[in-house]
């Protein structure tokens, strides 16, 4: 983005109105290397591996599965961020360009147009730009230590009966070198859409991502990581909310937070490669090709009061400001850290990471309920002692198993007095007493599979081959759950297939 085409925007300065008294404006704009692309989220999966869908993160070097929610520049060593006291860690969803044969491929992030006479951000590898604009120095409140927030919805696929405004964007550039860039994002009515352009971008996509710009100087993150923010009472602004007055309940004015991600779509765009339907062919790693979904988390790092000295500094302007320190480039790019969730990010996909993870949520709440929780340990365990380097039973094979050996009524699987010899069990001995205590366990209790017994001879609305196969499928999932426990690998083909047909023909 252009300094001139904010300060050339009328619409701007009128939402700035400080402008007019010749006030000093702060405006932080600086890249971030990319530190990891990894499958978590510490902000909405904290501890989850892996996350549901795949990030590119910037930053510090902290950025984890679960993450301190003290002071995170206490516990970081390096930033891939042009300033080097800022530690917080920046992320949003990846890009994925989807072949005609199906296959997804990741679109390279990086890239800032060359402003301010910063050639730090014009050489960062991945990555995004990074805005934090103060309107008034002196009246801003900068993040504390422990502040953590999130902006947009990954689960929005329209932008029907929501409030806000443009404060997720994507630009289609018209040509190289940033073409088309001639007005503040989300504000080129020509150029820029809410959803991912549906025709060839022959520079390249942007995406910018706006934060709310008013806190309620209680919480340092809440629940679904938003209630403790809030755009101005004049809700959000066409572009920086700088103006308008905060609501009440979220009196503090903070700074306005902006991210902004270019994808080098210019591979992708020959036609010939286009789905042939004329429907465009990205998709956010969510699963999302409208683009509605796209949203950005943080996770405040700077350190000390360093933000806040540079928030009340008129005239901070791009990556140069005399009370913060830069660093070198090759000192960004040197840091990095090793993705803890192993999975192929780089080649032609055949699913994207992570597509199945709301089923695996499923299972995962299933694993916690009461009936299964008891059975799980020991089923675990006899996994560990027995069946390491087999294949797995599939669960046809083991449906007609528990038929034919009347499997519900054999003592040896649903007693839990006798001490069992397992020596000679096979594969799908293990798995049927599995199967057949959870189920007895939950009807006796009156549980989530009442339906009294297991009879399919007699079956007559189905329902017990549906109990059966949701039990079949937490089984599998514990098999998945063992090998990456145990495994370099995490299989998740063994977790495709039958499975996922089974749980989403029959939920
Ligand atoms: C992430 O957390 C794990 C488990 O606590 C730890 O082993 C690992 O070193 C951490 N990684 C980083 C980059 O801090
Ligand atoms: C799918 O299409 C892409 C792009 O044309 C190609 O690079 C890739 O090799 C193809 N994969 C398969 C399995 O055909
Ligand atoms: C940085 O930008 C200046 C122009 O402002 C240019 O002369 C110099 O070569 C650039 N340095 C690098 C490393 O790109
Ligand atoms: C379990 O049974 C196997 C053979 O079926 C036998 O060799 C073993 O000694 C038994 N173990 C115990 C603890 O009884």
């Amino acid at each position: 983005m252009y300094w001139s085409t904010i300060l050339g925007f009328s619409t701007l300065v009128g939402a700035v109105p400080q402008f007019g008294g010749g006030g000093g404006l702060t405006m932080l704009r600086f890249g971030c290397s990319q530190v990891v692309i990894d499958r978590l989220d510490p902000l909405v999966n904290p501890g989850a591996i892996p996350s549901p869908h795949v990030h590119q993160i910037v930053g510090g070097n902290t950025f984890n599965a679960s993450m301190t929610t003290g002071d995170v520049s206490a516990k970081a060593s390096c930033t891939t961020c042009a300033f080097s006291e800022d530690f917080s860690n920046y992320w949003t969803a990846n890009l994925y360009f989807k072949a005609r044969n199906g296959t997804y491929k990741r679109v390279p992030q990086g890239g800032a147009a060359f402003q301010f006479n910063d050639n730090f951000s014009t050489q960062t590898a991945g990555g995004i730009l990074v805005y934090y604009v103060s309107a008034q120095p002196g009246k801003i409140t900068a993040f504390k230590p422990g502040f953590r927030m999130l902006v947009g919805d990954a689960m929005a696929r329209s932008r029907t009966g929501t409030k806000l405004r443009r404060q997720n964007c994507y630009r289609c550039y018209t040509g190289p070198n940033f073409g088309g860039d001639n007005a503040a994002p989300c504000m080129d009515n020509t150029l820029d859409t809410e959803y991912l352009p549906k025709k060839q971008c022959k520079g390249g996509i942007r995406s910018n991502i706006l934060f709310p710009t008013c806190w309620d100087g209680k919480n340092l993150d809440t629940p679904n990581h938003q209630d403790h923010i809030a755009y101005p009472t004049s809700g959000p602004a066409d572009f920086l909310s700088l103006g308008g007055s905060c609501p009440s309940t979220h009196p503090i004015r903070i700074p306005q937070l902006m991210y902004e991600v270019v994808w080098d779509t210019t591979k992708f765009n020959n036609p010939n490669d286009w789905p042939t339907d004329g429907s465009q062919p990205f998709y956010l790693s969510t699963g999302d090709n409208t683009g509605y979904g796209q949203h950005g988390d943080y996770v405040f790092g700077w350190k000390d009061n360093s933000l806040q000295k540079a928030m009340d500094t008129s005239g901070c302007m791009g990556a140069k400001c005399s009370t913060l320190k830069n660093q070198a480039i090759g000192n960004a790019k040197a840091c990095s850290i090793k993705p803890i969730v192993q999975e192929d990010n780089e080649g032609w996909l055949t699913e994207l990471p992570g597509l199945n993870m709301p089923m695996m949520q499923f299972v995962r709440h299933l694993l916690d309920s009461s009936y299964v929780k008891p059975f799980f340990r020991e089923y675990r365990r006899d996994f560990l002692q027995v069946f390491h380097g087999h294949p797995g039973v599939q669960c046809s094979e083991l449906y007609s198993w528990c038929i034919s050996t009347n499997a519900f009524a054999q003592v040896k699987y649903t007693s839990s007095e006798i001490q069992l010899n397992k020596s000679d069990w096979t594969p799908l001995d293990h798995a049927a007493r599995f199967l057949v205590r959870v189920l007895r366990f939950s009807w006796e209790n009156d549980g989530e599979w009442s339906s009294g017994k297991f009879d399919p001879e007699n079956d007559e609305n189905g329902e017990e081959e549906l109990e059966f196969y949701q039990v079949w499928a937490i089984l599998q999932y514990l098999q998945a759950e063992w090998e990456a426990a145990n495994v370099d690998d995490w299989e998740t083909e063994r977790l495709t297939g039958t499975f996922t047909e089974i749980m989403t023909n029959t939920l």
